[in-house]
């Protein structure tokens, strides 16, 4: 109870609530929305080859799910065999006797895309312990040629580019993900869509590089994985954007490990799974053997709703707007920045029923709201309101909707929904990070930061409706004297110093500035590059406050 209180004190200090009387929304900007497709790795493993593909190929039409938007045909690990004695790529020739081209070919003949694997090292993942098949057959120092070879003459569309060789030739991530971008981009076929799978989230340079990321662990057909995904993406939402995409791994949507069906997910968890990845519009890239699939994940892949969330053209992230435990509301706007159209998915991730209470408020909304459900393709009138609504989830359940109304301007912004441009969750990196404990708002708050001009912290996404003057509250915790410098569009506002609270997550206290903020989206940095800052819950804004 004790973090609501904060976020209940600043409410009541409102003097008038905001809302966006009018329309000032940023229209769809972006570029790529995230890949749709079926990827061999869940079900099939190394057990692949050319029948096994262009089976999931024909099937992906047969099932519609090719109408439903997924395209890409992407072939795993498992395909290659080691280089020549002169260094060249080879293929399994057995397994793939038409070759590879003529598999690109047919994957295209049906109107999809084609996908490839490597690694950015020398091994690939699944030929470290197991095959040799595909030791030395990663991109390191064969970078343009093996690029050369698989966009120009094989003509793949999507390449997924792997780390364990990487770990295994020590290689430094950002230096040879980029070498291998480079080549990429140096090769006559363009467009290619480039996916990095370092297991964690690389660090900000990604975007600079690649279209999505894998931020986990692998995926497994088993809710505590589901889970974990979940929880290790819920801070990452800020790094979304711009047609660039945090990867949540393959779907395990009808899928089970290797042939157990006592594996399968339930429906409910499925839709849980289906629901997550679509809110945080993460890449959809079915698991599953697409001959096979049971009824009810076939129509979940399938859900127009789902899809459209997923693939708004917004192409932005979800943050946590409310949480009871491991109940979690998250929500992001739809087809407009401040909207009336916002996606919403409530998770209950715990092994026990739950009910939570949602705020209107909290959701972004002020006055009677709409709440259409994404799974039964119905309006909910008996959920209309204009304070909160009681959502009553069984284990591992989750509701998805998509709510219309009258848009409130956000008061309160997150220390974990911030971007911190020097965030990673790379093994051996003491820098930005995200870290929970009870006393902090919402639960958790914004770490280690300054000490270099690269490790500030964003809001990116201050919306103001009108334009105006605001009160800016900002509250902090530091058990050293820490400093910090805030900076509002570019601008320096106020450095503010001595901050000690004398505990590193107890105690927040806060300070004020006075700020301007121009009509629509504004961008609010706390920096310092000299020396520590403290811990960041969040930031209040009060408008009309100003000075
Ligand atoms: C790693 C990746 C998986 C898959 C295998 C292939 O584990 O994370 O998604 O590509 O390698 O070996």
């Amino acid at each position: 109870m004790k973090k609501l209180l904060f976020a209940a004190a600043l409410v009541a200090a409102l003097i008038t609530t905001v809302s966006c009387e009018k329309d000032y929304s940023i229209k769809c900007p972006v570029e790529h929305t995230p890949t749709m497709g079926w990827s061999s790795w869940n079900t099939f493993l190394l057990d692949i080859n050319e029948d096994v593909i262009k089976g999931q190929a024909d099937a992906m039409v047969a099932t519609g799910l090719a109408d439903a938007g997924y395209k890409f045909i992407n072939i795993d690990d498992g395909y290659q065999l080691p280089r020549d004695e002169q260094g060249n790529f080879t293929y399994n020739a057995e397994l793939f006797p038409g070759g590879m081209r003529a598999l690109a070919d047919y994957i295209h003949s049906l109107g999809l895309k084609a996908g490839i694997y490597s690694d950015a090292g020398d091994n690939t993942c699944g030929s470290e312990n197991r095959y040799p098949y595909g030791l030395g057959t990663g991109l390191w120092q064969h970078e343009e040629a093996d690029c050369k070879l698989f966009f120009d003459e094989w003509d793949y569309d999507f390449i997924k580019v792997d780390f364990c060789g990487g770990q295994h030739a020590e290689l430094d991530e950002k230096e040879q993900y980029t070498r291998i971008s480079n080549a990429i981009k140096a090769c006559e076929k363009q467009g290619i869509v480039f996916n990095i799978c370092r297991w964690r989230y690389p660090g900000t340079w990604v975007k600079d590089l690649s279209l999505s990321w894998r931020t986990t662990y692998d995926i497994r057909p088993w809710f505590s994985r589901i889970k974990y995904i979940i929880e290790e993406n819920r801070y990452l939402q800020a790094y979304i954007g711009d047609g660039h995409y945090n990867d949540c791994d393959m779907l395990e949507i009808g899928a089970c490990w290797q042939g157990d069906e006592s594996t399968y997910l339930s429906e409910i968890e499925e839709q849980t799974h289906m629901a997550y990845w679509c809110i945080t519009s993460s890449p959809l890239l079915i698991g599953c053997n697409m001959n096979n699939i049971r009824k009810s994940s076939l129509d979940l892949m399938l859900n127009k709703d789902l899809i459209a969330m997923d693939q708004d053209c917004l192409g932005i992230g979800a943050p946590v707007v409310q949480r009871e435990g491991d109940v979690y509301v998250v929500a992001k706007d739809m087809e407009a920045v401040m909207g009336p159209k916002r996606a919403v998915v409530v998770m209950n991730l715990s092994d026990e029923d739950r009910k939570i209470d949602l705020s209107v408020e909290a959701l972004g909304f002020t006055g009677d709201i709409n709440v259409y459900d994404c799974f039964t393709h119905e309006d909910r009138p008996e959920l209309t309101c204009n304070t909160s609504f009681e959502v009553a989830l069984p284990a591992h359940g989750s509701a998805a909707y998509f709510i219309t109304g009258k848009r409130i301007e956000k008061s309160v912004y997150q220390g974990e929904e911030a971007y911190l441009n020097a965030f990673t969750t790379l093994e051996g990196h003491e820098t930005a990070c995200y870290k929970e404990t009870e006393s902090a708002d919402q639960g958790a708050y914004a770490a280690v930061l300054g000490g270099n001009e690269d490790n500030w912290l964003e809001w990116k996404n201050v919306f103001s409706c009108k334009g105006g003057k605001y009160l800016v509250t900002l509250r902090y915790a530091s058990a050293q004297d820490a400093a910090m410098t805030l900076t509002v569009n570019g601008e320096d506002v106020e450095t503010f110093e001595g901050l000690n609270t004398g505990s590193d997550e107890g105690d927040w206290q806060t300070v004020n500035a006075y700020i301007t903020l121009k009509k629509g989206l504004n961008s609010v940095r706390l920096g310092n590059a000299v020396s520590a800052m403290p811990n960041i819950d969040c930031m209040q804004l009060r408008r009309g406050e100003g000075k």
